[in-house]
């Protein structure tokens, strides 16, 4: 005698990306409606996480927070002074910054009802976020990424994740946030290396899935690159409008197939991570490896010899390198250690190997077998183009 019984559960998520300015000024009611979407007559208890950077570069952070909270003191309660966390790969790299902001968590008492107000980079939103994903199992987040890769890609998502036995994001958890509020200001803070590695996956999702803002990428390589506020924030904004629609309707937004169609570039991206210690930034990764893989989809014929030029001259003339040293590391028997990162990527994801590739600007093609001995050369091709 067998019993089956089936459960059946849908959870609708829903949180508002808004973008703004001057997210901390008294006057700005964004962060108090946010905080009160749910429960209007509530007082809110928040605490603070800062990004070491972000605090560093905005001195009078943690004064403008605690006036906002004053101003709105009906609604919002802090818990107590903004917790300042390292920011960067290296506070991924290691627990420690989990462990201190669980801690904290715990050291104020925050429940589930409670809110996480994470304040950095993407790193930090990365480490914050897995640490108050698990806390009770979950406390509220809002997020305040505050920089270009943050807010045009990682921050409006749903994942977080901290690196753990040399590979990227191998301790994470699916958590959308409560919401998201990007605030423009932050970005001319950061560095000019930072601003512009974001574009990287502002030009992926547009390659993926946007020909228009393609080329408008291409049309506006000098002004990113100069780093012109306009057109970096009808980047970002694009950017995050098009990612959040993926989320929306890929149908997999936990990510449970073994496709991942944004991840463009991303299995050499992230071994390159590894091979370079971190050296290179996550978006410069993403820059090599998706001029890895639009000469590979010129190679295997699916796009024409005109892409991969267009790209690899857009990504250069914004700032972004198409190559590394790194791609030179070799393995057993000659093998580019970079090649490694295929199985690691479909290691990660479970199933079959699932690499998304170009056939147009805004058309792209997930393919399950990737010739090595092709790809070899795409490499050797791109060292060759970097070396004229
Ligand atoms: N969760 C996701 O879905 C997802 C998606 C893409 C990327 N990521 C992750 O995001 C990380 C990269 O994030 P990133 O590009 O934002 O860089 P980052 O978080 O590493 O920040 C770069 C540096 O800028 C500093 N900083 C941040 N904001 C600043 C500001 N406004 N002013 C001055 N300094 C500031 C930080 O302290 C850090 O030193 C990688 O770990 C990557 O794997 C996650
Ligand atoms: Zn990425």
């Amino acid at each position: 005698m067998s019993a089956r019984l089936v459960q059946q559960i849908c959870v609708p998520f829903r949180y508002p990306v808004c973008f703004t300015r001057g997210v901390f000024h008294p006057d700005n009611p964004v962060l108090a409606e946010a905080l009160c979407s749910r429960e209007p007559d509530r007082r809110h208890r928040v605490m603070v996480v800062v990004d070491r950077g972000v605090a560093n570069a905005w001195p009078n952070l943690a004064v403008s927070i605690a006036e906002y909270a004053e101003r709105h003191a009906s609604r919002v309660c802090l818990a107590g002074e903004p917790l300042i966390v390292e920011g960067g790969e290296d506070a991924k790299n290691d627990l420690v910054a989990v462990a201190q902001v669980v801690a904290a968590l715990d050291r104020h008492r925050m429940d589930r009802q409670s809110f996480a107000l994470l304040v950095g980079g993407g790193a930090l939103l990365d480490v914050a976020g897995y640490a108050a994903s698990t806390a009770h199992r979950g406390v509220r987040v809002v997020r305040v990424p505050t920089t270009t890769l943050s807010q045009a890609d990682s921050g409006v998502g749903v994942k977080n994740g901290v690196n753990a036995f040399g590979k990227k994001n191998y301790l994470g958890t699916f958590a959308p946030p409560f919401a998201v509020l990007n605030d423009s200001l932050f970005l001319w803070t950061q560095s000019r290396r930072d601003l512009v590695c974001g574009l990287a996956e502002a030009m992926k999702v547009a390659l993926l899935r946007d020909a228009p803002f393609f080329e408008w990428t291409r049309a506006n390589t000098a002004q990113l690159a100069r780093g012109e506020r306009e057109v970096i924030e009808h980047a970002v904004r694009r950017s995050a409008e098009l990612h959040l629609a993926h989320i929306a309707s890929s149908g997999d937004p936990f990510e449970t197939g073994s496709a991942r169609p944004l991840d463009f570039g991303h299995w050499a991206a992230h071994k390159l991570e590894a091979l370079t210690r971190h050296r290179i930034r996550h978006g410069e990764a993403v820059a090599i490896g998706m001029a890895i893989d639009t000469l590979y989809s010129a190679k295997i014929g699916l796009c024409p010899e005109e892409l991969p030029r267009a790209v690899i001259g857009a990504l250069r003339a914004i700032g972004l390198p198409v190559w590394d040293d790194a791609l030179r590391a070799e393995g057993e028997q000659g093998r580019p250690l970079v090649l490694e990162g295929l199985s690691e990527f479909r290691e990660h994801l479970g199933g079959e190997l699932t690499v998304t590739l170009l056939c147009a600007p805004g058309r792209s093609v997930d393919v399950h077998e990737v010739d090595e001995d092709a790809l070899r050369s795409v490499i050797e091709r791109l060292g060759a183009m970097e070396a004229a």
